[in-house]
C-alpha cells in the first residue's frame, strides 16, 4: 500500500464515527427454528454453537445459534401467538430479522447514531453471566429490520448472555468452506433507495462506492435499481436496491409484495474455494440458479484468463466477473423458504472489489425465468 493511500485510510479512520469491526451475526425470525437451524448445518455446514429456550429459562421463544468460521447465524421462533416474533413471522415469513455489526462501543455507536436521526430499538443494554458480560444496542433501520450493535470485548461464552453452549451428541455434517458475510442487500419501495442511502450515509457514516442505474440491471422485461453503501474500513457492505419500472414486474417488487414490505433481499457468504463450497452445498441439496450453458462459450472473452478450469465451473454453474482490481466467482441460491423472498450468494473475490455487474443481465434473465414459473412476472 503506498503512503498516499494509507494516510487517507489512517485519516478516514479518525473521523469514522461509527467504526464497525465487522458482522457480528445475522439473526432470521422464522416459524420453525428447530428445522431452520437443521436446514442450515445439514445443508451449509454449520455446526451447533448456543441455545436459548424454555430450558434455560426463556419464556416466549425458543433461539438456536450456529456458527462456521466467521459466520454466525441465529434463528428464533415464537412459542406464543402474542408475540413481536410470531408478528413478524405472520407478515413477512421466515426472514432477517437483525444484521448485527460488533463494535467496541456500543453506547457509543448507539448515541453517534441515534443523534443523527436513528430510530432507536434498543437503548444501550448490559447483559452478563458467569462468562463476562456483553453491552447490546440497536437501531431501525428498512423495513422491520434492526441493527444491532454489539459489544463483546469482555465476553468468553459461547455465544451471548442468556445462551447455553450447544453440544449436540447427534449428526454435525462438515462445514462447506464458508467463511464470514461478504455484504447483505436489502430491498426498499419505490423510490426509497435515496433516502436509504442518506440514511447510510448520515446516520451511519457509510459511503456509496458504486451504483448501477436501471440500464446497468435490466432485461428485456423488468429493472432494478442499486447503490452500494460501504462503511469506513470497508469491512461491512450494504447494497440497497428499489425496483425500476420495466415492461413486466421487477424482481425487487415481487420481493415486496412477497415479504409484504422492504428487508433483506440476500446474504453473500464468502469462501476461498467456490468450487469446493459449491460442490458440497450441491451435494447436500442447496437449490442454485442457472445461467443457460451459452454463458461459458463466451465468459472467457469478457473476464480474460482466471485461474480456475472452466469445466467445473460450468459444471455447477458459477459466474466469472472481472473489475480494475481482480475477478471473482460467484452463484446465487434459489431463494431458501417458499416465499420468493430471502437467499444467499456465494462469492470468490479473486482481487476484485465489485458485484458481478458483467454477470447481471444473463442472472436477472435466469431470475425472471423462475419468476415467470411462479406466475409473479
Ligand atoms: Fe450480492
Amino acid at each position: 500500500m503506498n503512503t498516499l493511500v494509507a494516510t487517507q485510510l489512517q485519516q478516514a479512520a479518525a473521523t469514522d464515527f461509527l467504526p464497525l469491526q465487522g458482522t457480528d451475526y445475522v439473526e432470521f425470525y422464522v416459524g420453525n427454528a428447530k428445522q431452520a437451524a437443521h436446514f442450515y448445518r445439514t445443508a451449509f455446514g454449520f455446526q451447533a454453537l448456543a441455545y436459548a429456550g424454555p430450558e434455560t429459562g426463556v419464556k416466549d421463544k425458543a433461539s438456536y445459534a450456529i456458527r462456521q468460521n466467521k459466520l454466525t447465524f441465529v434463528f428464533t421462533t415464537a412459542l406464543r401467538t402474542d408475540n413481536a416474533i410470531a408478528d413478524h413471522v405472520y407478515k413477512h415469513g421466515d426472514g432477517v430479522k437483525f444484521l448485527s455489526l460488533r463494535v467496541n462501543d456500543a453506547t457509543d455507536a448507539w448515541q453517534q447514531t441515534t443523534s443523527r436521526g436513528a430510530k432507536s430499538f434498543m437503548e444501550p443494554t448490559r447483559l452478563s453471566d458467569a462468562d463476562g458480560e456483553v453491552v447490546m444496542s440497536g437501531i431501525h433501520t428498512y423495513g422491520d429490520t434492526v441493527h444491532l450493535f454489539i459489544e463483546r470485548n469482555n465476553y468468553n461464552g459461547a455465544f451471548l448472555p442468556g445462551f447455553v453452549a450447544w453440544n449436540t451428541p447427534y449428526y454435525n455434517p462438515t462445514e462447506t468452506g464458508l467463511l464470514y458475510v461478504d455484504h447483505c442487500v436489502g430491498n426498499v419501495g419505490w423510490n426509497q433507495m435515496n433516502p436509504w442511502v442518506k440514511f447510510y450515509e448520515e446516520v451511519m457514516g457509510f459511503r456509496n462506492i458504486l451504483s448501477f442505474d436501471d440500464n446497468d440491471i435490466s432485461t428485456e422485461y423488468s429493472a432494478l435499481m442499486s447503490k452500494v453503501m460501504s462503511n469506513g474500513n470497508g469491512y461491512v457492505k450494504f447494497p440497497i436496491n428499489e425496483p425500476a419500472e420495466g415492461k413486466k414486474k421487477s424482481q425487487v417488487e415481487e420481493y415486496l409484495d412477497f415479504y409484504n414490505g422492504e428487508g433483506v433481499q440476500h446474504v453473500a457468504l464468502a469462501t476461498n474455494n467456490i468450487i469446493e463450497t459449491v460442490t458440497a452445498l450441491r451435494d447436500r441439496g442447496v437449490e442454485f440458479l442457472r445461467v443457460p450453458g451459452s454463458y461459458y462459450d463466451t465468459v472467457l472473452d469478457r473476464v480474460g484468463t482466471i485461474d480456475e478450469d472452466l469445466a467445473p465451473l460450468r459444471e455447477l454453474g458459477i459466474l466469472i466477473d472481472r473489475d480494475e482490481e481482480g475477478y471473482l466467482l460467484q452463484i446465487f441460491t434459489k431463494p431458501v423458504e417458499d416465499r420468493p423472498t430471502l437467499f444467499f450468494e456465494i462469492i470468490q473475490r479473486k482481487g476484485a472489489k465489485s458485484f458481478g455487474k458483467g454477470n447481471f443481465k444473463a442472472l436477472f434473465e435466469a431470475l425472471e425465468r423462475e419468476q415467470d414459473l411462479r406466475g409473479n412476472l
